[in-house]
Formats: C-alpha cells, sequence, structure tokens
C-alpha cells in the first residue's frame, strides 16, 4: 500500500532520475507523451549493465543458449497463431462526465480523476497497429510485437536447422516491445514502449518442471546480483484462473515497489502452445527429432520473462539512500559496482593547477581504457564533487594531489581513493587502481 512517505520516494527517484540525466519523459519539449521516456547518459549506462550482465549470465556463461534480435514489426498472421489479435486486450472504461479512459481493475467503479460514472467495460486491444507498403488493406497489416517472445518462436526452426542444438536449450532475445496501455503510470513501471528480456527455453515435456525449478532460481540469482534484495522479490504463485490459458504454471516475482507490491518479472511453463499454432497457422513444420529414440515431436517451452525498465527501477528504488556523512545530511544512490553507470571519478585536487589536471586527466584516460565507465570532473570543491558523486552512485572518487606529484617523495604515483558509502579514504599506488578496481 502507498502512502505520503512512499509517494515522497517516488517523487525523489524521479526528480533525481531527471536532474542527473537518468530518465527524460518522452517528447517532453513538446509537453509530453504519455507512457514513453527518454533513458539519458547515465540511464542508459545503468540499463546497459542490466541487460548485460543479463546477458552474460543467460547466453554467454552457458553452453545452451542461442542469441537471437528479430524485426520489431512482425507480420499479422503471427498474431493471429500467437492468440494476441483475438485476446491481448484489457477490459477498459470510460468515464461518463470527464471521457477519460481507464483500466477497469484500476478503478473502484468511479473515475479515479473526477468521480464520475463509468461506462459498461469493453475490451481494448494493446497492439500497435500499423500499414506496411503502399496499400492500405489487412494483408498490409502489420504490428509492432507486444513481447519478445513470438520473434522467438518464429525462428525456433531456423535455429534448430542452423545449430542442429539438442534439447534443452534456450533461445534468448533482448529487444523493444509495444503495448497501447491504457493508464500508463508509476514512472518506467508501465509504458507503450518498453525492453524485455526473454528467454524461450525449450523441452522435452516430461522434463518441465526441472527446468522450471533451474530457470526461477537463475533469475533469482541475476536479481539478486543487480543489488535487488531478495527479501524484497516474492514469488507470487499464479492461481489457475489468472493464467493464461496455456499456462499450466507461472510464478510472478513481484517487487515491494514505492506505489506497492507489483510484478517485476514472470516465469511460465506455456506447454507446446505457441509452437504448435505456429505449425498450424504457417503450415510449416516445427518439430523436433529425437535421434536417440527416433521421436519426432513439438517441444515444451519454459519462457523467463524480464522487463528492463522495471529492474531498472527497483534497481533505483533499492539503491536510493538518505543518511548522514560528516554531519551533514546527503541523498546517495548506493548502488552496486556491476550496475553503477560511473564506476570510478577521477579529480585534479585543484582546477587552476595544470600540472595536477594533466597528471589527473592521464590516470582517467589510463582507467577509461582499462575499466571503461569512468568520468573526469575538476568543477567546483572536492566537497561538492563527492556529493554529485554519490547522488548518481559512483563507487569510488579518486583524487590526485600535490603528493601524487612527489611533494612528500614516498608518496610518488599514489592518490586517494574515496568508499561512497563510508566516506573513507585509503591511498593507493596509481600501478594498483585497475587491479582494485576489477576486483569490484
Ligand atoms: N512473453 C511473456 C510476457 O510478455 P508479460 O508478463 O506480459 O509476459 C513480461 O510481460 C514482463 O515485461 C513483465 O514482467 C514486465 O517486467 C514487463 N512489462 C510488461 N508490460 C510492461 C509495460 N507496460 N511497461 C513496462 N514493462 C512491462
Amino acid at each position: 500500500m502507498t502512502n505520503k512517505k512512499e509517494d515522497n520516494l517516488m517523487e525523489k527517484i524521479v526528480s533525481l532520475a531527471k536532474r542527473r540525466g537518468f530518465v527524460f519523459q518522452g517528447s517532453e519539449i513538446y509537453g509530453g507523451l504519455a507512457g514513453t521516456w527518454d533513458y539519458g547518459p547515465l540511464g542508459l549506462a545503468l540499463k546497459n549493465n542490466i541487460k548485460n550482465l543479463w546477458w552474460q549470465k543467460f547466453v554467454l556463461d552457458r553452453e545452451d543458449m542461442y542469441g537471437l534480435d528479430a524485426a520489431i514489426i512482425m507480420a499479422g498472421r503471427a498474431w493471429e497463431a500467437s492468440g494476441h489479435v483475438a485476446g491481448f486486450a484489457d477490459p477498459m472504461v470510460e468515464c461518463e462526465k470527464c471521457h477519460k479512459r481507464f483500466r477497469e481493475d484500476q478503478t473502484d467503479g468511479k473515475c479515479p480523476e473526477c468521480a464520475g460514472n463509468l461506462s459498461q467495460a469493453r475490451q481494448f486491444n494493446m497492439m500497435f497497429k500499423t500499414q506496411i507498403g503502399a496499400v492500405e488493406d489487412s494483408s498490409a497489416t502489420v504490428y509492432l510485437r507486444p513481447e519478445t517472445a513470438q520473434g522467438i518462436f518464429v525462428n525456433f526452426k531456423n535455429v534448430l536447422d542452423a545449430y542442429h542444438p539438442k534439447l534443452p536449450f534456450g533461445i534468448a532475445q533482448i529487444g523493444k516491445a509495444f503495448r497501447n496501455e491504457i493508464t500508463p503510470r508509476d514512472f518506467v513501471f508501465r509504458t507503450r514502449e518498453f525492453e524485455q528480456m526473454e528467454i524461450e527455453y525449450f523441452t522435452k515435456e516430461e522434463n518441465w518442471q526441472d527446468n522450471f525449478t533451474a530457470l526461477h532460481k537463475e533469475m533469482r540469482s541475476y536479481i539478486e546480483s543487480l543489488g535487488i534484495p531478495s527479501d524484497k522479490v516474492y514469488d507470487l504463485e499464479v492461481p489457475e484462473e489468472d493464467r493464461a490459458f496455456y499456462s499450466k504454471r507461472t510464478i510472478d516475482l513481484e517487487f515491494d515497489y514505492p506505489f506497492g507490491r507489483k510484478e517485476l518479472c514472470g516465469l511460465a511453463y506455456r506447454t507446446n502452445y505457441d509452437l504448435s499454432q505456429h505449425a498450424e497457422f504457417s503450415g510449416k513444420d516445427q518439430n523436433y527429432f529425437d535421434e536417440q529414440t527416433g521421436e519426432k515431436f513439438i517441444p515444451h517451452v519454459i519462457e523467463p520473462s524480464f522487463g528492463v525498465d522495471r529492474l531498472v527501477l527497483a534497481v533505483l528504488t533499492s539503491a536510493y539512500t538518505e543518511d548522514e556523512l560528516g554531519g551533514e545530511p546527503r541523498s546517495y544512490l548506493k548502488l552496486n559496482y556491476n550496475v553503477a553507470p560511473i564506476k570510478a571519478a577521477i579529480f585534479p585536487l585543484l582546477k587552476n593547477k595544470p600540472e595536477l589536471v594533466d597528471k589527473a586527466r592521464e590516470l582517467y584516460r589510463m582507467l577509461k581504457r582499462e575499466v571503461g565507465q569512468v568520468a573526469f570532473d575538476d568543477n567546483g570543491n572536492i566537497g561538492k564533487r563527492y556529493r554529485r558523486q554519490d547522488e548518481i552512485g559512483t563507487p569510488y572518487c579518486i583524487t590526485v594531489d600535490f603528493d601524487t606529484l612527489g611533494e612528500k617523495p614516498e608518496l610518488l604515483d599514489t592518490v586517494t581513493v574515496r568508499d561512497r558509502d563510508t566516506g573513507d579514504q585509503q591511498r593507493l599506488k596509481i600501478s594498483e587502481l585497475v587491479e582494485f578496481l576489477k576486483s569490484k
């Protein structure tokens, strides 16, 4: 349940995200386009880190996963096969007074804006439809994918023919998905354009439970690796009446967002429904041939599905911290090193001493090459620079001072390294820095 304090937390996060260049309202100078958000340099870096860690864990570190990058625009028939044309709809109600539209499940029977009476609910299909080519007829109707999953299913046979993988194996994809949400809300939580990271993991029917359990464990360990505390992530066993009709088991992994406990990601056993549908609608065989048993069958599927933007928000929410440091209040992002958009910021102690600036720049260029994701900052006094870096979650600030240049000979080529969370400083040799940062 939300309360004032938690509303406040959301406001602080949205305001920090905008002020420091993480996330901006989409089309902002034109008054904003509801349900769209633009990621600025730091938000993009954070998002890329989250995606790269996923790709590393679920694709590169395994031998049973194949990457894919399918087209966003997909043939109309594919969405007829998947059931989205007929069934990908939310019940929508309209206020009879102010004519605003809402998802029925987000109202208490009255208009949330003006308390007016609401119309009967009607089904509203959430797919964005468009036309391809110059002729406007139904054969030219195409859709922006509302999930990346179908791009994977329609390529199942291609991957099978090109690589001859043995079951079980997965196809993984990161990419944009589009849904014409009736009421986008809660910052990047529910948007009309968002990013998904999905795997379709193909298995023999009799092995679905083992693979479901194993993937569930991997999902939880990935979430934890981003710095989202495990005890804030809950498994919701979705009851049969709320599951898609073809799913035999679904777990929604929910997170305590400031606006309530909501779905972060999901794990579903989709049986062999999708591949069977595509076989029927396309007329193309989707069978797998088991060389050992000589059997031909359509594999079953376990689907771990992540929304990148919901992870970004969960990471920001988990990291946002207010404390006191050196007798002064501060707010900062206690981001895990692996997701932090900037790993270290390099400062010359004084801006007007060329020898310090040159040395700091040299160090900055070296660390950029060796570590990547570092920043140079010579603007304002050191205290202000610390606060600026704390606010965006930079774990370390490295200062080049006169001792670095040899004022105290025993400290030649050493720098101070300040820890974001404790404010503690240590003196390290420049030659130790790459190792020090890489070990984090
Ligand atoms: N292929 C399965 C599928 O798409 P879903 O539960 O509809 O399942 C999967 O979506 C994930 O995509 C969700 O758990 C959520 O993280 C993300 N997601 C869904 N709709 C979203 C929206 N409107 N805005 C942001 N993320 C969304």
